[in-house]
Formats: C-alpha cells, structure tokens, sequence
C-alpha cells in the first residue's frame, strides 16, 4: 500500500508519517518512508536516523539534468524499482525502517521544485512492493503535489488536520482534488486537546464529507522531541496511532 500524508504546512504531516511508520515496524511490516517535502529536513531526526539520505534527485544528476536523465538508462527507465534496487546511499535502513528522500531545496533562484515532481511522480509510480511492505509519502504542504500528479499512483491520502480554520479549509481542498482523481482520503485530527474540540473538528470535517479516522492528542513529548530534534519514542500520540494503521490496512484489502 502507498499512503500520502498531506495537510498544511505545520499541522504535522512528518509526525503522522513517523507515528504510523513505527506503528507498522512493530507489526513487523518493512515501511518504506518518502521524503516528498522538499522544503523541510527535519524528518530523518524524527524517525531516529543520525543523518538525512542522499535525495534520489542526486541520483539522476540533479534538476539541470533530469529531463536529459530521464531518457538514459538509470533507476527511472527501469519499468518497475524494488527496494533493493536503490543504491545503498540514497536509502538509509534501520531494522525494517526505510527512508528515501527526493530532494531539498537548498539555494536561492535555483528554480522551482517541478523537477522534483516529476521524480517524485515517477519515483512513486515505478515504485514495486511486496505484500509486507508499506509506503508513506511525507508531502509538502498545500496542494501543489495533486497538480505535479504526485499523487497519481497513490492508494489513498492521508489528510492531517490540526484545529485551525486555514487547516479546515484545505482540507476540503485537498479532498475536492482527491476525488477528482478517484482518491480515496481520510483525516487524523492532529494536536488535539480535549474531546470537545476533537468532536467539533468532526463535525465541520463531515459537512465537508471527510472521514475522520483517527484523533491524536496534543503530545508534549512530541512537541519536546521535534524541538530537541530527537526521534518520536513511545508516547501518548503513538497508542492513537495503532486505530489509524488498523484502518488504513484494513482498507487496502
Ligand atoms: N500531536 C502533537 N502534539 C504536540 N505537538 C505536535 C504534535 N504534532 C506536531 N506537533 C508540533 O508541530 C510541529 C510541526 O509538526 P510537523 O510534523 O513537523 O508538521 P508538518 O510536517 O506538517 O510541517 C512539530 O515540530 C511539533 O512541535
Ligand atoms: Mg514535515
């Protein structure tokens, strides 16, 4: 199954990607992590990784030369890319715990970030899993991806919603983009602090006829550890996690 975690920026997309990854190792399931989000870096830390991977943009020589690239013999002409098939150093390995990252925007005026749509589009597409393995997609925020087709081979979206109005509303965005694609999508509610509230987001997400799936609590030893750039341990958020997984699984039958 290939899961994208999308959402605004901030309302804790990499932190769902991490709880639901380390939901899945403790199944025994191999999780492969993609790193779409080419604008933040912190999510190799979170996962408990010392040092983010080389971005498979690297490996097709770079934005300049993906165009070029992309018609010569590499990873991407193959019809179909397995897991082992990666070069050792752009994918780092941890007991089951895959990461790969497609590219950061590291420059200024190095242009726009459409190169690694594309990568990240066909990265995905080719992309072959075994019936033990899971994908989870970090998105960038907003909704840029669906216009890039990134999420083209995706089994369902992932909405992270935390309380916000500006939250709220992309998600009708987002899931108005989805079913246009014929996407099924879901929402966790993120960072919430009490059942009243989490009640409440509900209902606005059901007038917009978004399934909540989950609801994960305000957690301060999330908010500790992505401040100390430490990785997500078990916590309260991580007991919340094991429904969402459940869920998502029980929909990829
Ligand atoms: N459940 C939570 N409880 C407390 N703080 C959270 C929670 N989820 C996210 N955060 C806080 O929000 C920040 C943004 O989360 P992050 O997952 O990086 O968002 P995104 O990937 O959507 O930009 C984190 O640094 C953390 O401080
Ligand atoms: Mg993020």
């Amino acid at each position: 199954m290939k899961i994208s975690v999308c959402g605004k920026g901030g309302s804790g997309k990499s932190t769902v990607v991490t709880l639901l990854a380390n939901e899945a190792l403790s199944r025994g399931l191999k999780v492969l992590v993609v790193d779409s989000d080419e604008s933040n870096s912190g999510l190799f830390r979170m996962l408990g990784f010392s040092q983010a991977p080389i971005p498979l943009m690297e490996l097709v020589g770079g934005k300049k030369s993906l165009k070029k690239k992309l018609n010569q013999p590499n990873i991407l002409s193959e019809t179909q890319i397995s897991l082992e098939h990666i070069p050792a150093r752009h994918i780092l390995k941890k007991d089951g715990l895959m990461l790969v990252s497609i590219g950061k925007i590291l420059q200024a005026l190095e242009g726009c970030a459409c190169p690694m749509g594309v990568l990240s589009r066909e990265f995905l597409k080719k992309l072959h899993l075994r019936e033990d393995e899971i994908t989870i997609v970090d998105m960038e925020a907003g909704v840029e991806h669906f216009g890039r087709g990134i999420d083209t081979s995706i089994d369902g979206v992932l909405l992270v919603v935390e309380p916000s109005l500006e939250s709220i509303t992309l998600a009708e965005k987002i899931r108005g983009l989805a079913t246009g694609m014929e996407k099924r999508v879901w929402a966790v509610l993120n960072k919430i602090s009490s059942e009243g509230l989490a009640t409440k987001l509900k209902g606005e997400l059901k007038r917009r006829q978004i399934e909540v799936i989950g609801v994960i609590p305000n957690d301060q030893a999330v908010f500790e550890a992505c401040l100390e750039g430490r990785a997500l341990s078990h916590t309260e958020a991580t007991s919340q996690t094991r429904d969402i997984l459940d869920f998502l699984l029980r929909a990829a039958i």
